[in-house]
């Protein structure tokens, strides 16, 4: 039931300086920040984060937005924590995201918009969708060393 999941923070986000918004609200809800770091992506590795959507036409777009300034990357860890982070995150596309969430308090943009500029989806935040990809993304972005196994204050809630 305690999960590891991907979050990353995207340029559109960090340049916007709303980082400590976002990761305030991940700390809220007693997610523990298991890893945490600053990386500017370039087109190879965002190729293997974005691998299934790399045919895509909207995949040019998506890989100028990933590339464009550094990402704040992180591994958040709680109970049924991907789902957890999901639901705080929000749906993918801004306009589908209700406010309360992280895309729909804090962006507006619609895939229509964007397809047709032939820009990406300045969604600000990343998160893993199910375990697969979960696993696959903390991988691709941590190495073992990287990933920290402390206690936090809300572990004493959380334990038996
Ligand atoms: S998710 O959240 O990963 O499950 O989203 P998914 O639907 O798989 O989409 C993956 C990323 O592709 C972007 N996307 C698009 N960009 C532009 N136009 C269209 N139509 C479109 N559809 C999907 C979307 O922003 C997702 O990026 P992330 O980083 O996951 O938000």
């Amino acid at each position: 039931m305690i999960e590891k999941t991907f979050v990353a923070i995207k340029p559109d986000g960090v340049q916007r300086a709303i980082v400590g918004e976002i990761i305030s609200r991940f700390e809220k809800v007693g997610l523990k920040i298991a890893a945490l770091k600053m990386v500017w992506v370039d087109k190879e590795f965002a190729r293997k984060h974005y691998a299934e959507h790399v045919d895509k036409s909207f995949y040019p777009g998506l890989e100028a937005m990933i590339t464009m300034g550094p990402v704040v990357a992180m591994v958040l860890e709680g109970v049924e924590a991907i789902a957890l982070v999901r639901k705080l995150v929000g749906p993918t596309e801004p306009k589908a995201a209700p406010p309360g969430t992280i895309r729909g308090d804090f962006a507006h943009v619609s895939y229509g918009h964007a397809d047709e500029l032939g820009i990406g989806v300045k969604n600000v935040i990343h998160a893993s969708a199910n375990p697969e990809d979960a696993k696959k993304e903390i991988a691709l972005w941590f190495s073992d060393e990287e990933i920290h196994d402390y206690d936090t204050v809300h572990d004493k809630h959380v334990r038996k």
